[in-house]
């Protein structure tokens, strides 16, 4: 048999025995609480819209405006051409967003958080012999970057245990470069617990190092004005690198880098992402603008509530005799099974009765921490959350007979 096929069918057969094979689900209806999959119409708990602002129309209104003010495609990567004033305008909105937190702060847009965080890393090692200390539950895309960074500039890397800060200040004080960055996920993507960024900063600081903020899952959602995690903690520090995401709370898709001027500055000279890639699309940034007055408005404060309560009412109610529950005050309710195969069963069981919650296993976590990964949005009712919560308990009793 050909070498190639020999090798891809084996991978195939472990992948199919250890009960890892992923399979996209092709969503026939613009996202929303309850949408169309295989034909039938599902209850969705899956989706990183936290605001439900993903299908508003006046999100599909701006695009189509935009689309038709400032052109659909950017035409260039934006250091050519392809930075546009609607661009701009939108990197000033997003630097607002954390100036209380970050003094001179600037922004620069990027396609995407992973690129983001691809390029910033890389970014920051490209000055020199630099040394990074990331939490063991980073997200993908910060250990790729880091990856990148060890590659391509000998950055060095220290893991520490998940949220264990003692483990981190041994790391810093055993260190010899004098270029030191901690990074951390804002909201740990699949484990849904915030980051302690106070006891972080206060190392960052002790140490002179920088502060790298994954805030994917914080913008929009935590803070009182939905600005994210440094607006839910107060912090104010030149230390920190913040990026936020533009696909989850915001709607749309995209990511944003904000910091000094100094650090936004050299990711305009050193992020390979940013400098060699299309820039998004003008219509996308218009559109984005226009989820920004949204999430900051009366409206938005509105979406956070209801969706709070939900996150309440799931608190109150998700007892299990068979399965538990991670401790999250954020949208992402893990509900941890263990078993690879008994959480794509209760996944299948799940879709059978009308709900969508797809199977995480590893290597997206960690080996024995399949789970389901709950996430709750604003415009899910707290009867849908009743639902849920309901079809699980009849699902693990049927397990337990
Ligand atoms: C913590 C975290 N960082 C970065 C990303 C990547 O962001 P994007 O989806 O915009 O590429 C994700 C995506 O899920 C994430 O959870």
């Amino acid at each position: 048999m050909n070498p190639w096929l020999e090798t891809l069918q084996k991978k195939n057969t472990q992948l199919q025995n250890d009960g890892l094979v992923r399979r996209l689900q092709m969503r026939e209806s613009p996202n929303a609480p309850e949408v169309q999959l295989e034909g039938k119409t599902l209850l969705s708990f899956c989706s990183n819209d936290y605001l439900g602002l993903s299908n508003h129309p006046s999100l599909a209104e701006a695009l189509a405006v935009g689309a038709v003010q400032f052109g659909v495609g950017s035409g260039a990567s934006p250091l050519i051409s392809g930075h546009t004033n609607a661009h701009a305008k939108l990197e000033q909105a997003l630097a607002q967003t954390q100036n209380l937190h970050i003094p001179n702060v600037s922004s620069c847009l990027m396609s995407t958080g992973f690129m983001a965080n691809v390029g910033a890393l890389t970014a920051l090692a490209s000055l020199g012999q630099i040394s990074f200390f990331s939490d063991s539950l980073n997200h993908a895309s910060i250990i790729d970057g880091i990856r990148f960074a060890k590659t391509c500039h000998q950055a060095t890397v220290s893991i520490f245990q998940h949220s264990d800060y003692d483990h981190l200040k041994s790391l810093l004080e055993l260190d010899q470069n004098t270029l030191k960055c901690i990074v951390t996920d804002g909201v740990f993507s699949m484990d849904g617990d915030i980051a302690n960024l106070p006891k972080l900063l206060s190392l960052a600081e002790q140490y002179s190092a920088l502060l790298y903020v994954d805030d994917a899952h914080g913008f929009g959602v935590l803070g009182e004005n939905g600005h994210g995690s440094l607006e839910h903690f107060g912090l104010n520090s030149s230390l920190l690198v913040y990026m936020g995401t533009l696909g989850k709370a915001a709607g749309i898709s995209g990511a944003f880098l904000a910091s000094g001027n100094l650090w936004i500055d050299w990711f305009t000279q050193a992020a390979r992402p940013l400098i060699y890639s299309t820039n998004t699309s003008p219509a996308l940034s218009h559109a984005l603008m226009n989820s920004l007055e949204l999430m900051h408005s009366s409206d938005g404060a509105t979406r956070r509530e209801k969706l709070f309560n939900n996150i309440h009412v799931w608190h109150k109610n998700a007892v299990f005799k068979r399965w538990h529950c991670l401790q999250s005050s954020t949208p992402i309710q893990p509900l941890m099974i263990g078993d690879n195969n008994e959480t794509l069963f209760v996944s299948r069981r799940l879709k059978e009765k009308g709900i969508w919650v797809p199977a995480i296993r590893p290597p997206t976590v960690p080996i024995n921490s399949a789970r389901l990964r709950i996430t709750l949005n604003a415009d899910h009712t707290p009867e849908m959350v009743y639902q849920l919560l309901h079809t699980l308990k009849e699902i693990e009793t049927e397990i337990n007979e």
